[in-house]
């Protein structure tokens, strides 16, 4: 398969020059017949795509260095509900949001307010999230893009080194299914091709995600668009709790298809390298409960030392 890859992109060099003409793809949707730019040539489609500060990068433990300013987010209205429309745009599934809902604090530069969210999957529950922990791919990765408050469209907030937040998170395979995603879910099999879009059930962002305790460990750093145009204007939260699916629910997003009818599948970007950058961790809940802990010890020295 591998062979067969290589000798048709050889061929396709010799005969056609391959000239890239910015019509982007995963892996997965490169043929013989179909030259698109797969991730090693997004820099055909887009020159910051060779950039230095690139998402999503792996993320290695060990090197993370706690800051203590990563307080827990704030958000406000992620419990709003709405009703949107959930469309295939060819890359992934995604869905529009109420420019209503922020998220601030945690050491985030501004208050940015949600605009879309789409996920990035494995083939039927395999590999397929975009960030790595420790070289570990989780199944799949949400992403909900924010922008700074003040602007209105993302094409504007790009331009800004902050000017974009997105919250990452990870799915993990459960043995129950998680009644929260059957809205999304259930509508899958109506947008199987690029461009179908449909109404969305009532959904909020809250149901979607961990619950505030725990959405308190999280990893930050400063990286691009995992998409061409690959802009470096991207403030990273990745949160380390994962949200709970079933197989079945992983494996529906597999049936989506790309324009040529291929089966949507590990629509996500490799690691790019760090160069240099350093990834910062929030600590969470064990900076709490450590804390917590201290205070204790405190007080019960300082009634000792009364009671003398
Ligand atoms: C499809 O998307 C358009 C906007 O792109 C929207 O106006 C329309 O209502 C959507 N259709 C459905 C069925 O949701
Ligand atoms: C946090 O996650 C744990 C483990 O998945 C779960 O048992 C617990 O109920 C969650 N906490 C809240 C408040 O949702
Ligand atoms: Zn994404």
């Amino acid at each position: 398969m591998q062979q067969l890859l290589v000798l048709c992109v050889l061929l396709a060099s010799l005969w056609t020059g391959c000239t890239g003409s910015g019509d982007w793809c995963y892996q997965t949707q490169f043929t013989c017949e179909h030259q698109c730019n797969a991730p090693e040539k997004w820099n055909h489609a887009n020159q910051d795509c060779a950039g230095k500060h690139q998402s999503p990068v792996n993320i290695v433990t060990r090197k993370v260095l706690k800051d203590e300013r990563l307080t827990p987010l704030r958000f406000e209205n992620y419990q709003q509900i709405f009703r949107g429309s959930i469309r295939n745009n060819g890359h992934s599934v995604q869905v529009g949001v109420p420019h209503t809902s922020t998220v601030s604090g945690g050491g985030l530069p501004a208050t940015y307010k949600a605009v879309q969210f789409h996920l990035h999957w494995g083939d039927n529950g395999g590999p397929g999230s975009e960030h790595t922990i420790d070289g570990e791919q989780y199944p799949m990765e949400l992403h909900i893009v924010h922008m700074k408050s003040h602007y209105t469209d993302l094409s504007t907030a790009l331009r800004d080194k902050e000017g974009v937040a997105v919250l990452g998170f990870f799915y993990e395979k459960s043995n129950s299914a998680n009644k929260k995603y059957d809205p999304i879910i259930n509508t899958l099999q109506s947008i199987k091709a690029t461009n179908g879009n449909t109404s969305l059930p009532s959904i909020s962002l809250a149901q979607l995600i961990p619950s505030e305790q725990n959405m308190t460990s999280y990893y930050r750093y400063k990286g691009s668009l995992t998409t061409p145009g690959c802009t470096e204007s991207v403030v990273w939260t990745v949160f380390e709790k994962p949200i709970p699916l079933n197989l079945d629910q992983l494996k529906a997003f597999s049936k989506v298809q790309y324009h040529d009818g291929k089966l949507m599948v590990k629509n996500f970007r490799p690691v790019q390298p760090l160069n240099g950058r350093q990834v910062f961790y929030s600590g969470g809940s064990v900076v709490l409960v450590s804390s917590t802990l201290l205070m204790s010890a405190l007080v019960t020295a300082l009634r000792l030392s009364q009671s003398d």
